[in-house]
Parts: C-alpha cells; sequence; structure tokens
C-alpha cells in the first residue's frame, strides 16, 4: 500500500519540560523600549513574546542532549567527554585537529590573530558580522565575494549563498600572496540563510589547489545546507544528509564552528584543521584565552551535549520538519504581500524592510524601523541585518548596507506552529502600517559591531 501523504508540517518531537511566555501589553512594550534606547539587544528578555532574535544558542535540547549532561566528565586535561565529543565531530567534519571553544567567535579570533595581520586578505561567500570583525581587529581586509544572484532579491537561484568564482579567481589572481585562507560560510547567514552547492564548493576547492590556498568552512549552519543540497543538487536526492555533510567536509582544510547553531547547543563551538602547524599555534593561544586544549571554553557536560546534538541534526525527520517550518512562516508571509526575501533561508525568513518602508532612506534605517514595530506591536523580537549593522565603514564613514533586512531566526525545536500563527499576525499587523514607520538615527554608538549596544532615538 502506498504511503498516505499528509500537509501538516509534523513536529518530530513532544514537549517534555515548558517555560512560562508572559504576555504584555503595547503600553507596556512602549516603555520597555524607551528603557532599551530602541535597541533590541537591551530589552529584557522576559519582555518578549516570541523571540526571533537568533537562532543561535536558543534551540530547545533533548531529552538525550540533558541526559549527556550527566554523563560530563570535568577533569581538567584529558576528559572522557573530549573524546566523545571529538569522535561526534570528526564522524562528520574528519579533520586532523579539533579544538573545542566557548562559541564560533572564539574559533574565528584565534584563528585570524595567528593568519591574519596587516596588509592580508580574506575572501568568504559573505562574512558573518563577527567574523568580519575579528579579521578587521587584524589588520586584514574582509572581502565578501557572494554570487550575483545573491545580491538579487527576486533571484530564485537554488543556491544564492554560493560564492562567486570569478570574482575569487580575479582576486587570487592579484593578490594571492596576501591571502591566508579563503572562507565559504554555510549556509550564508547574512546573505539570508542561503545554502552553497556542492559544485560550488567544488570549484572554489579548485582555484585554492591552483594558488596552494587553504580553504575554510564557516559551518555553523551544516545540516541545513545539506538538507538543501539533497533537495535541490542533481544526483543528491537519494542521500543521506551526514555523508552530504562527510562531502562537504573533505573539500576543505579546516573550519570555524559555532556549536550554538546546528549542533542544538546552548554553547559552544570548535576549530578544526589538518594542518599540523597552525594547529600547534592556535593551541597555543587557546591556552591564553579559552582553556586548556580538552576542554577550551567549555564544561565537560557542554561537549557532550554537543555530541549528542550532532547525532539529532542530522536527522532526516527533524530536517524536513525545521525546513518546512522556515518556508511555512516565508510563505505565509509572501501570501500577505510582504516582501520577503526568498527562496527561504534554512533558519531565518528575512523582510526586505527596504521595501517595506519604501519612504525611509537607508541611513533612517528602515530595518531598525520594522524591527521597533514588531516587538511594540506583538512584543516579537526580530534582529535588523542592514545599515546598522554593517553601514559604519572602516574608514569611519557611513554607507547604507547592500540591503535593509530584518531577519525572523527561528530557534530550534522552540516554538510551536500556533505561535508562528501569532507572529504571521503581528507582521501582518505591521505592514499594513509601514507607510507611517518613523525612521530612527543613532545617538551613541562604539567602535565595532554597533547594532549591539548603539542607542536609538525615532526621528520625528
Ligand atoms: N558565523 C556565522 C555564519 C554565524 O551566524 C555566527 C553567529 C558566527 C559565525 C559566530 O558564532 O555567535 O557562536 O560566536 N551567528 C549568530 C546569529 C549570533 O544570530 O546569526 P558565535
Amino acid at each position: 500500500m502506498d504511503e498516505p501523504t499528509f500537509r501538516t508540517i509534523f513536529e518530530p518531537f513532544r514537549i517534555h519540560s515548558v517555560e512560562p511566555l508572559r504576555m504584555s501589553t503595547r503600553a507596556e512594550r512602549r516603555g520597555y523600549l524607551r528603557d532599551a534606547a530602541f535597541n533590541l539587544f537591551q530589552v529584557r528578555a522576559e519582555h518578549v513574546l516570541v523571540d526571533l532574535l537568533t537562532d543561535s544558542g536558543t534551540g530547545a535540547m533533548s531529552r538525550d542532549q540533558w541526559a549527556a549532561i550527566q554523563h560530563g566528565d570535568e577533569s581538567y586535561a584529558g576528559s572522557p567527554s573530549y573524546y566523545i565529543f571529538t569522535d561526534a565531530v570528526r564522524e562528520l567534519f574528519p579533520f586532523e585537529h579539533v579544538i573545542p571553544v566557548h562559541q564560533g567567535r572564539a574559533a574565528e579570533k584565534i584563528l585570524f590573530s595567528v593568519i591574519g595581520g596587516p596588509g592580508k586578505v580574506v575572501p568568504n561567500n559573505t562574512h558573518f558580522d563577527t567574523t568580519r570583525a575579528n579579521v578587521e581587529a587584524t589588520g586584514a581586509l574582509a572581502i565578501d565575494l557572494p554570487v550575483v544572484e545573491g545580491r538579487d532579491l527576486s533571484s530564485q537561484h537554488p543556491f544564492k549563498g554560493n560564492m562567486d568564482l570569478a570574482a575569487l579567481e580575479d582576486l587570487l589572481a592579484r593578490r594571492a600572496a596576501d591571502v591566508p585562507c579563503v572562507f565559504v560560510t554555510i549556509t550564508n547567514n547574512s546573505g539570508g540563510g542561503q545554502p552553497v552547492s556542492l559544485a560550488n564548493l567544488r570549484g572554489v576547492r579548485g582555484i585554492c589547489d591552483r594558488y596552494g590556498k587553504p580553504l575554510f568552512l564557516d559551518a555553523c549552519r551544516f545540516a541545513e545546507n545539506a538538507w538543501f543540497i539533497r533537495e535541490r543538487e542533481e544526483g543528491q536526492a537519494e542521500r543521506e544528509v551526514a555523508d552530504i555533510v562527510r562531502d562537504m567536509a573533505a573539500l576543505a582544510d579546516g573550519m570555524t564552528m559555532s556549536a550554538k547553531k546546528d549542533p542544538m547547543g546552548n554553547i559552544g563551538g570548535w576549530l578544526a584543521m589538518n594542518d599540523d602547524d597552525l594547529a600547534t599555534a592556535c593551541r597555543n593561544t587557546l591556552i591564553l584565552t579559552e582553556g586548556f586544549p580538552t576542554y577550551g571554553g567549555l564544561a565537560g557536560r557542554d561537549l557532550e551535549a554537543l555530541a549528542q546534538g550532532l547525532t539529532e541534526v542530522v536527522q532526516h525527520d527533524y530536517l524536513r520538519y525545521r525546513i518546512r517550518s522556515t518556508a511555512y512562516l516565508g510563505t505565509a508571509l509572501q501570501e500577505r504581500g510582504i516582501p520577503v526575501l526568498s527562496p527561504f533561508g534554512g533558519h531565518a525568513v528575512y523582510i526586505d524592510a527596504r521595501a517595506l518602508a519604501r519612504h525611509l532612506d537607508p541611513l533612517e534605517y528602515p530595518g531598525q524601523a520594522v524591527a521597533v514595530a514588531l516587538y511594540e506591536t506583538g512584543g516579537i523580537r526580530s534582529c535588523e541585518i542592514g545599515t546598522v549593522m554593517f553601514g559604519r565603514q572602516p574608514d569611519g564613514t557611513e554607507a547604507p548596507a547592500s540591503m535593509d533586512l530584518v531577519r525572523l531566526a527561528i530557534p530550534r525545536r522552540t516554538y510551536t506552529q500556533s505561535h508562528i500563527d501569532y507572529v504571521i499576525e503581528v507582521c501582518e499587523e505591521v505592514a499594513a502600517n509601514a507607510d507611517a514607520l518613523r525612521g530612527y538615527r543613532i545617538v551613541a554608538e562604539p567602535k565595532t559591531l554597533r547594532h549591539f549596544t548603539s542607542s536609538f532615538e525615532p526621528r520625528p
């Protein structure tokens, strides 16, 4: 008999422990916004109804991850938890050296402090903000080389996260001596959570080989990327996601990793590579900043939770649910005429705030205006990814970012479809009043990563 097919997205888990969400009124939220100087990073989480600020470290751990926590061994050196962790990482990413760190940016900081420096250039399909900041902090230049389709909001290209191979070739032809390594971010978070194809990775690998350059993956959302490859790339449809992940790893020489995303951790990360000398230099820096090499900045129990999470994230039932639920939100917004980036990313739906609030100049921060309105209207916390995040240039001037997006990032296994239906209603309400949104100006900002701590004021 044929397997019956049902339309409803089946959440392949049931709830085991619940966290209360406290309702708030619009008037209360106006007050919270003023207290936070209109910066959503400064709002207290208990004043948020649906927190879509990030999918990083905000997912729900499984019963088996909590059980693994009990198995954690807190020995300073040589903990069995370290070996369980490295075995789980190497099952998917068989690099010679696996160095635990407390989160992704620690891996970036360590790696770039070893291989970066003034005069160096690091190409990436698109740097995430901390990656860019860590490259630039060493005096090196961070260059984004996405394919043109990645910048085109209407393009339906299946792999909008791909790197522009011709641009990479051109950069290496001119400046090979200055490039310590080539980076590919999977999925391309700042480019809309869009995937990179195996074919593109092979192309990058070929160019790296011609110029003798190592290829590193920023692999936070590797499982989502592999699922998209399975769904969209020719010849991949019947394959196990874990095998696709191993193919991606085999094309690279190393990786940085935030285990707060696909590995289902609330904290953690790693740095991995094949090069022995580079690993020695990185471990020496690690000891200064993170801890002994068998725990990085983590507790043994965290290492065990990650090892378990890595076995769960490559399961097809989970990934099918994950990618479909992101698309469910994206489709609903699209059907209500709200401009969103499509195809939808893996971990988030991105509203095109520049298109939604057309009357605002990019330097009036349309993304900020939409994000603040989503919070005020319905207590939804999202994240501006646009001119607030990227507008400040290394020379101190300000320029519009290539896009002004508002990211609705979906924590893993955390919210139900009813929560998402509520989000859809709130978005609809904000969109209906978008013409009246006021722009913002920044009244105080730090030197780097200004989106986290800047103070804002609505424009008159
Ligand atoms: N690389 C990518 C592609 C990321 O998305 C992130 C974090 C990092 C590196 C840094 O990792 O946070 O563990 O230090 N992204 C989160 C986000 C913060 O909201 O997209 P981290």
